[in-house]
């Protein structure tokens, strides 16, 4: 099965644009908007004015005081004017959120051509302002004052994971392998392959000893994960544009969307078990499902380590793994650009940043530069499939796509 045996029609990525990630200092959120977008637009081989629709994915929750962001890429060109702009919110999957409801408008026929949109600027705002904005994402600490924000949420996770399954990460030829060594080795994984991504905003290879190793360089943020076990805060934009079939002129061949999941968990963490990401999980199932291929027929893929934790357990909630040995993934080399499996090629959130609203868009964009051959450095040696992975809140809110070269 494929989208067109399920809808009668293909899904194309037929242009997409990126900017850089980091701290932006010269950029404004609508000036990355209309950046990317025009980029996308350009690159699809279309016309602003063939643009039918348009998705925006932002968070927001305050860390920007305009809060009506829609129309923002109409600033692009005046062919714009009357076209429908929707912003989506679905926290730090606000990305694929846009994606997966642009998808939607094409296999509806509402639209031809949908433009769709992941941005933020999170650096104008105080440390406080974005670590309160962010816990907004959370059903218990919404509101509430933290010194550990998120990273705290995260952190819980991987101290129930240690309990129930930590005793059994060392293994025969690794010796002293616990989760805080693994959770290292997934950094410096990351860091690493954020080397050869242009886009990403820390270029610093810092190696497994400085990521296993608590030091100034490196403090605990909140035990047990350390500063190069998060993701960091960045500004940034990535858009697509999603068509039923190519124009001449596009800047390359498209890219076709061949499964695409979604599914959301329950927000109170008493009803979830911390240790898997159950609705994950679920998304997984659903994508790859839809494009009728197992984990065994992607060439890589590009997947939610906003904590170097959540990529460890989404090896299992991507079915790589049984519950309680993602470790594997990392230890057998599996997940490495050599690997059966290369995960995060571009450095990941880890590496590349994380303005969380683009990055759903972002890890779609990289995976279609794989897929026509144009991820220059990145670039795998036959990518003819890969996934892209989404995440908001704990698991809350799940994207999955699979993507395929024409
Ligand atoms: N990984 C590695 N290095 C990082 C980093 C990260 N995530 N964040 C910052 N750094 C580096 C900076 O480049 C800087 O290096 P330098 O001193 O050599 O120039 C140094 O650490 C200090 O930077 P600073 O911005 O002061 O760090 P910080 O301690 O204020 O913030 C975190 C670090 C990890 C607390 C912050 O990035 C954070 O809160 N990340 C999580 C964001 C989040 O929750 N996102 C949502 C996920 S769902």
């Amino acid at each position: 099965m494929s989208l067109k045996d399920q809808f009668g029609k293909d899904i194309l990525l037929t242009g997409w644009g990126h900017s850089k990630f980091g701290k932006l200092t010269d950029e404004t959120l609508e000036s990355l908007i209309v950046q990317v977008s025009a980029e996308a637009i350009r690159n699809s081989g279309l016309e602003p004015r063939d643009i039918d629709e348009i998705y925006l994915g932002q968070f927001n929750s305050g860390m920007q005081p305009l809060g009506f962001t829609s129309s923002l890429a109409l600033q692009l060109s005046e062919e714009l004017a009357n076209v429908p702009a929707t912003r989506t919110e679905n926290a730090c999957a606000s990305g694929s959120a846009a994606f997966q409801q642009g998808v939607k408008a094409v296999l509806a026929g509402t639209a031809r051509n949908v433009l769709v949109i992941g941005a933020e600027k999170m650096t104008d705002a105080g440390t406080d302002v974005v670590g309160a904005a962010l816990l907004g994402a959370s059903y218990e600490m919404a509101g509430k004052a933290s010194t550990t924000g998120f990273t705290g949420l995260f952190a819980e996770v991987a101290r129930h994971y240690d309990k129930r399954y930590g005793a059994g990460i060392e293994r025969p030829g690794f010796a002293g392998a616990g989760l805080s060594d693994i959770l290292g080795s997934i950094a410096a994984k990351n860091h690493h392959n954020g080397m050869d991504n242009p886009y990403a905003q820390m270029h610093r290879d810092f190696g497994e000893e400085f990521c296993r190793t608590v030091s100034e360089k490196n403090p605990m943020v909140a035990e047990p994960l350390r500063r190069t076990d998060c993701s960091p805060v960045s500004d940034g934009a990535a858009a697509v544009v999603l068509s039923l079939g190519p124009a001449s002129g596009a800047a390359t061949e498209p890219v076709r969307l061949a499964g695409f999941g979604h599914a959301n968990d329950f927000f109170p963490a008493e009803r979830r078990d911390p240790t898997e990401f159950a609705a994950t999980r679920v998304s997984w199932e659903r994508a790859l499902g839809m494009a009728s291929v197992g984990i065994d027929g992607l060439d890589f893929a590009e997947v939610h380590d906003c904590f170097t934790i959540a990529e460890l357990i989404m090896y299992e909630a991507m079915g790589l793994t049984p519950r309680g040995e993602g470790s594997r993934a990392v230890q057998e080399g599996w997940v490495y650009k050599d690997g059966k499996l290369p995960v995060n090629v571009s450095g990941g959130l880890k590496a590349k940043g994380h303005p969380v609203g683009a990055t759903g868009v972002s890890q779609h964009v990289i995976a279609a530069m794989q897929l026509t051959g144009t991820a220059g450095a990145m670039q795998l040696p036959n990518a003819r499939r890969g996934a892209v992975q989404n995440m908001g809140g704990v698991g809350i809110a799940n994207y999955v796509s699979v993507l395929e070269a024409v």
